[in-house]
């Protein structure tokens, strides 16, 4: 079974996200190990606060440990306009009863390494802080790592810049560290994250159900497709951070290319782009990164859907 350590940034589509596994680690089908949380979407005490709470809320014994408060170099870019002050849509729920792991993410990402040698899954869905200043502690942590599947970077796009996506754009420093490190990493990226979302359309079960736990996801989930709707003219729920979490469960959701990927530190205009060598040959360096190019997004939408009904509906 699948033994995995999510790395988050909670976060709306990562809480998601997290309600998605938490469902697939009470039926027996991963074992979540522990989980750390770093600042991302919001500063790390409330995406701390987030992490614990949506595993309260799913009831699930997760320890949560807190990690980077800011990239390695720059001030961290919160994003409260797309996730809330609160990181959960200003849903502003309660605090959680649970405290933080009193480990720290690198300890958790270490300890976890040694105890299950080769056999760790990592799932990123938040800035590479954590991971980076695990490996700059110890950069042998790379070979005890199974494999990562990281949500960020693209090939053809970008969000938060015409050509960088949101979490790498956060940390390109820790993002360069990771892909140079050697982990058996699978980059799902804006180009399939993109094609899958939700419109008011796609909810109408969610709206059926009509108990607290159906109206916090159609709370999030309404507020995040505000957001993009004022950013880009189109009301959507793009679903980032689940589809990555799925893919750590469903591999051939997507299909992959294995390409030489790094990441532009110092461009005027494209510091934090995913740069992807797709020649077929490769002068840039050796093919590091399995990039996700294609979803087959309606098997997902399902059953991410499926998922979170049966989360709400047993509220
Ligand atoms: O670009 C999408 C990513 O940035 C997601 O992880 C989302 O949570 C945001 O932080
Ligand atoms: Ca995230």
């Amino acid at each position: 079974m699948i033994k995995l350590l999510p790395d988050v940034d909670t976060g709306i589509d990562d809480a998601l996200a997290l309600i998605f596994l938490s469902e697939a680690h009470k039926q027996g089908q991963l074992e979540i190990l522990g989980c750390t949380a770093v600042g991302g979407n919001v500063e790390v005490e409330q995406t701390v606060r987030n992490t614990i709470k949506i595993w309260e809320m799913t009831g699930v014994d997760i320890p949560v440990a807190s990690g980077a408060e800011r990239p390695l170099l720059y001030p961290l870019n919160t994003s409260p306009f797309v996730h809330g002050d609160d990181g959960l849509g200003n849903t502003f729920l309660p605090p959680p009863k649970i405290s933080p792991s009193d480990v720290t993410a690198t300890d958790m990402i270490m300890r976890l390494s040694h105890q299950f040698p080769g056999k760790l899954t990592l799932l990123t869905t938040a800035p590479l802080t954590n991971l980076a200043v695990a490996l700059l502690q110890d950069p042998s942590l790379a070979g005890r790592i199974c494999e990562a599947v990281c949500m960020g970077g693209g090939v053809f796009t970008g969000n938060v810049s015409a050509v960088a996506e949101a979490n790498i754009a956060n940390d390109p420093e820790a993002a360069r560290i990771v892909f140079r490190s050697g982990i058996d990493i699978t980059m799902i990226g804006l180009d399939v994250t993109h094609q899958v979302f939700w419109e008011e359309n796609d909810l109408k079960a969610l709206v059926g159900i009509g108990n607290e736990r159906a109206d916090f996801l159609l709370q999030i989930i309404r507020y995040i497709s505000g957001a993009y709707e004022k950013l880009s003219g189109w009301r959507r729920c793009v679903l980032h951070d689940p589809l990555a979490a799925a893919v750590c469960l469903y591999p051939d959701l997507v299909k992959t290319e294995k390409c030489h990927v790094d990441v532009e530190l110092s461009g005027e205009l494209t510091r934090g782009m995913t740069v992807v060598d797709r020649r077929g040959r490769t002068p840039l360096g050796e093919e590091n990164i399995k990039v996700a190019l294609e979803v087959d997004a309606e098997r997902f939408k399902i059953m991410l859907m499926d998922s979170l009904l049966g989360w709400a509906q047993g509220g």
